[in-house]
């Protein structure tokens, strides 16, 4: 992990040529066909795997099989060693979210449960460190008539612009005092955890950069030095302008698989009786890497449970 100390430049530069050299520069270059979810075929798991590798992100398009029943997230997940779910209290009985407009209930008054637009984050950035959010599926069964685009952004690609543009701003969000979310009954789906911790953080468990953010600004209580309100202002500037952001608003079929990148949600307005449908499943594992001998995933040191 020598690329991220601030101090082995030649690491960063050697790992920031090699991240930014092919990089996608449009969401169609992120998109994989898939025959049937079910049963991935060696090339397509492939595509999936080498695009999470280099971007960690990658979009699936499938147009046969069961495309409705929640099967088909835990059946794509598994093939790319996704196999650990967390449990939000959002969440149905089998751990995965129906993220969709709720009109009562304990989840309604969430924003993900609403058609209003959804700001900047990573997925679980109010859990604690043994939860970490590693991973998430997001599988659509029915589009929005209208609105409910996603822009995601990779968070390696954020610690590079930010980087480039003042080593400090890294130093100031590695700070592990960074950011506190406290507890409220209000703030998330988490209301009585209080975390505090760094925004970008080194990942030892699998030697990875980590992020952990929320552009919200109620609740959320951030560390009170100059060079922090720098480095956030300087991140949420980036945030709304830089090339690397891919958009995409999924149709019926289609799911992002990413290692938790940055994302958000535009407003969107649903047909009278059949809106907006999303699958969701968080993972505690990143989608695995790929061999590079056969191209096959290393599930072999995931346990099931
Ligand atoms: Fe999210």
């Amino acid at each position: 992990m020598q690329q991220f100390s601030l101090e082995n430049q030649s690491a960063y530069h050697q790992w920031r040529t090699r991240k930014l050299r092919n990089y996608p520069t449009c969401t169609e270059q992120l998109i994989v066909d898939i025959r049937n979810p079910y049963q991935l075929t060696q090339e397509e798991k492939n595509s999936l795997l080498q695009l999470c590798e280099k971007a960690n992100l990658a979009i699936y398009r499938a147009r046969h099989g069961d495309l409705q029943d929640k099967n088909v997230v835990t059946a794509i997940a598994r093939q790319l060693g996704l196999i650990h779910m967390d449990a939000n209290f959002c969440a149905d009985r089998d751990r995965i979210s129906s993220i969709q407009v709720l009109r009562e209930g304990s989840a309604s008054s969430y924003i993900p449960y609403t058609n209003r637009p959804l700001n900047w984050h990573t997925d679980g950035y109010y859990n604690r460190d043994a939860q970490r959010i590693r991973a998430f599926l997001m599988h659509c069964v029915r589009p929005a008539e209208s609105g409910g685009e996603n822009t995601y952004l990779d968070p390696e690609i954020l610690y590079i612009l930010l980087r480039d543009q003042n080593p400090g701003h890294i130093e100031a969000l590695m700070d592990p005092e960074a950011m506190t979310i406290p507890p409220n009954p209000e703030n998330s789906e988490r209301p009585d955890l209080e975390t505090t911790g760094p925004v970008f953080a080194i990942d030892r468990s699998t030697q990875t950069l980590y992020m952990r953010y929320t552009a919200r600004s109620r609740n959320i209580q951030w560390k009170d030095s100059p060079a922090c309100t720098r480095a956030r202002s300087a991140l949420q500037e980036l945030l709304n302008d830089n090339t690397y952001r891919f958009r995409h608003c999924l149709q019926s079929g289609e799911g992002v698989i990413c290692n938790n990148v940055l994302h958000n949600r535009t407003m969107f307005a649903d047909k009278p009786r059949s809106g907006r449908l999303l699958y969701r499943a968080r993972f505690y594992e990143r989608v695995s890497s790929p061999d590079p001998a056969n191209g096959m995933a290393h599930t072999d040191d995931v346990v099931a449970e």
